[in-house]
């Protein structure tokens, strides 16, 4: 077993669960949901039934009967004498829990390879008797690619040497070698909330403390709470997605980067600034220049503007830092494959012809689903945005978690809103990428439409006659 939750961080973690009755059931389904957004990692130990009883003011037998449903269902088992632990679910892309066959999975927002792509791995790879003939990955990276991404960034005006330059094998490497150098089990991390959940996973894996710095699609970064968290928290780094953060689509103003910056030098905190969504303006532009100063880190990748299956992603930082993340490297991995970088090492000259075409197919998937949610869900708040790769999408009644499960049986795999919070919150959002190809989008959207009055209608507390019947179940 590897962990253990108390009965107060679950119900912490369960937020507005009780959408449905029975209420064992409506228990239930908020913990199924906590194990498939991987809120609740696998063999986790859920508390005693008294406890969690206690914690949500339930009789014991509701929440036995809840048990009961998430074994019956193979979310946790029971073992005599140790309690229950949650179970392992299947990897994302290989469940066929579905009625009809394949699903259409909105988790992830991938968008399709850039069309060209397959013609410069073609090209790559007809040199590849010179490759071959080398040891094939290396920890730091290649010095081609490494000086094709100092030209981008002196281009934009920040001028870089290509020591200072880490390929990793994706951005989410990136971060986890960043906040593994960075952080301490001391340490807090301020994190925008919503965020990006693998970056806070991330950040929680060191065993530091994440703190959140609110972000919204109509106001965007909350800078006063934003100068208090860095006043207060002392945090070792913040983590910002500055260019149509994931989920809420916005991007900051040079005056918002300004305030940040400040705010940072004051505390002594680094800024990690993600760049992995700047290019996905539906212009085609590149992004508008932020100054961040001279000591944040930057990470970036070329999974959302080529492609995902590249797997490669860069950290620009301070020579003496990179030198640390390539310290820290080979307890993990051994370096990037030299046939994925010089792909990339291409691809990254290529990246003003690519942008044109990016825009196109996002700005494509973000019109197909906006008038698909504008048919189907009128009183819905679908912000506007102009990049990116998702919609943060205000529901009119906080119940994301159980329409996110009602569509999972349906074949339709969404995160649910609280995915995104530090510490659950936003039931009532769902964050809908625009990525997948507009067919599915619209079919997506006629599953949540047929689900949705069905999702609502079950949603209050349990009544007098539901208590006594769970009750019962002991
Ligand atoms: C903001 C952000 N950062 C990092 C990543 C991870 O990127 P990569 O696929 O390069 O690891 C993603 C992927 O969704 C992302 O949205």
């Amino acid at each position: 077993m590897d962990s253990r939750i108390s009965a107060r961080a679950l119900s912490v973690s369960l937020g507005g669960w009780r959408t449905r009755n029975p209420t064992y059931e409506a228990l239930a389904d908020g913990i199924r949901l906590l194990c498939l957004d991987n809120r609740l990692a696998a063999h986790t130990a859920l508390p005693a039934e008294r406890e969690l009883a206690a914690a949500l003011s339930l009789s014991r037998a509701t929440v036995a009967a809840a048990y009961r449903s998430l074994r019956a269902s193979g979310h946790i088992e029971s073992l005599r004498g140790s309690g229950s632990v949650t179970l392992p679910q299947p990897p994302r892309g290989t469940s066929r829990i579905f009625d009809g066959g394949a699903g259409i999975d909105l988790q992830q927002a991938s968008p399709a390879a850039w069309p060209g792509l397959a013609g410069v791995i073609s090209d790559v790879a007809a040199d590849a008797a010179s490759l071959v003939g080398r040891p094939g990955f290396d920890i730091v990276g290649s010095l081609d690619l490494r000086v094709a991404l100092a030209d981008r960034y002196t281009a934009r005006g920040l001028p870089t040497d290509p020591d200072e330059i880490l390929v990793t094998n994706g951005a989410q490497h990136a971060i986890h070698l960043v906040t593994t150098a960075l952080l301490t089990p001391r340490s807090t991390a301020l994190l925008e909330t919503p965020t990006y959940p693998h970056a806070a996973e991330a950040v929680r894996s060191t065993g530091a403390r994440p703190t959140g710095i609110p972000v919204t699609t109509d106001a965007g970064w909350d800078l006063d709470r934003a100068v208090q968290a860095f006043r207060r928290a002392r945090p070792a780094l913040a983590y910002l997605m500055p260019w149509f953060q994931n989920p809420t689509g916005r991007s900051m103003t040079p005056g918002d980067a300004v305030t940040m910056r400040a705010a940072a030098e004051r505390a002594d905190a680094t800024l990690v600034i993600d760049e992995t969504t700047a290019d996905l303006s539906f212009s085609g532009a590149a992004p508008h220049e932020l100054d961040f100063g001279p000591s944040a880190v930057r990470i970036g990748s070329l999974g959302k503007s080529v492609w995902g299956g590249l797997r490669v992603g860069w950290v620009r930082a301070d020579r003496n830092l990179v030198r640390r993340l390539v310290e820290l490297r080979p307890r993990r991995d051994l370096g990037t494959p030299e046939l994925e970088q010089a792909i990339a090492a291409r691809l990254v000259r290529m990246l003003p012809l690519i942008q044109p075409q990016r825009a196109e197919l996002l700005r494509s998937g973000h019109d197909a689903t906006v008038s698909a949610l504008a048919e189907a869900f009128p009183s819905w708040r679908v912000p506007s945005v102009d990049g990116g790769l998702c919609l943060w999408v205000g529901l009119d009644a906080p119940l994301s978690g159980s329409l996110v499960l009602a569509a999972r049986r349906r074949g339709v795999l969404l995160s649910s809103g609280p995915r995104f919070g530090l510490d659950g919150g936003y039931d009532g959002y769902l964050r809908i990428p625009f990525t997948a190809p507009p067919e599915e989008i619209r079919r997506a959207v006629s599953v949540l439409a047929a689900l949705w009055p069905d999702v609502v209608a079950g949603s209050g507390a349990a009544t007098a006659d539901e208590r006594e019947a769970t009750a019962a179940i002991v």
